[in-house]
């Protein structure tokens, strides 16, 4: 009987989170969704270091520009300059980009929108926790065009803004 009571109990909860709004199948549904999505899947991409997939999240013209960000920083003009940036970042190390405050600041067309974001990006590299030319954290801001391509929200110019002074090194207490 305990048992029965406690498996109904198991339904009921897979049922309530089954009528919940907060739990759905049906993905993005609106064109802003579909935007944040895909720059949680631009972050996903590059931190699991997939870099042959980004062309799925950026179009074949991009322009990278993270000038602003000096040693730090670069400019990449196609997919493939893009692409092998991102890989040499991420030779050995672990990286996280952490992305907010997506603000559409114009939509240009439907299928053209002018955002700004906020990332946060980590950078550690096991072993050289205290360098910081190669653990860091950065935090800036990106001034974007995203495009409509193939049905799916693509990145097409990207210009990287420091908010801040610059890397910082996290800080670990004293090393054993
Ligand atoms: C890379 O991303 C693609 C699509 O987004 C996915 O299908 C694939 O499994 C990923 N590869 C790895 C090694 O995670």
């Amino acid at each position: 009987m305990l048992i029965l009571t406690f498996a109904l109990g198991v339904l009921s909860l897979a049922s309530a989170a089954l009528a919940s709004p907060w739990v759905t199948n049906s993905g993005p549904t609106t064109p802003f969704e579909a935007l944040i999505s895909a720059e949680y899947k631009t972050a996903w991409l590059i931190d699991s270091q997939n870099y042959t997939a980004l062309g799925e999240v950026f179009t074949d013209d991009i322009i990278y520009d993270s000038t602003d960000l000096g040693a730090y920083g670069g400019r990449a003009e196609g997919l493939e300059a893009a692409a092998s940036a991102l890989r040499a970042l991420g030779n050995g190390a672990r990286v996280s980009h952490l992305v907010t405050n997506t603000l559409v600041l114009d939509a240009i067309t439907p299928k053209k929108w002018r955002v700004l974001t906020y990332i946060t990006w980590s950078r550690w590299v096991d072993g050289a926790l205290d360098d910081i030319t190669k653990t860091w954290r950065i935090f800036y801001r990106c001034d974007d065009i995203w495009v409509i391509q193939d049905g799916v929200w693509k990145l097409q110019y990207s210009k990287v803004l420091n908010m801040g002074y610059g890397a910082e090194a996290p800080y670990y207490g004293e090393k054993n």
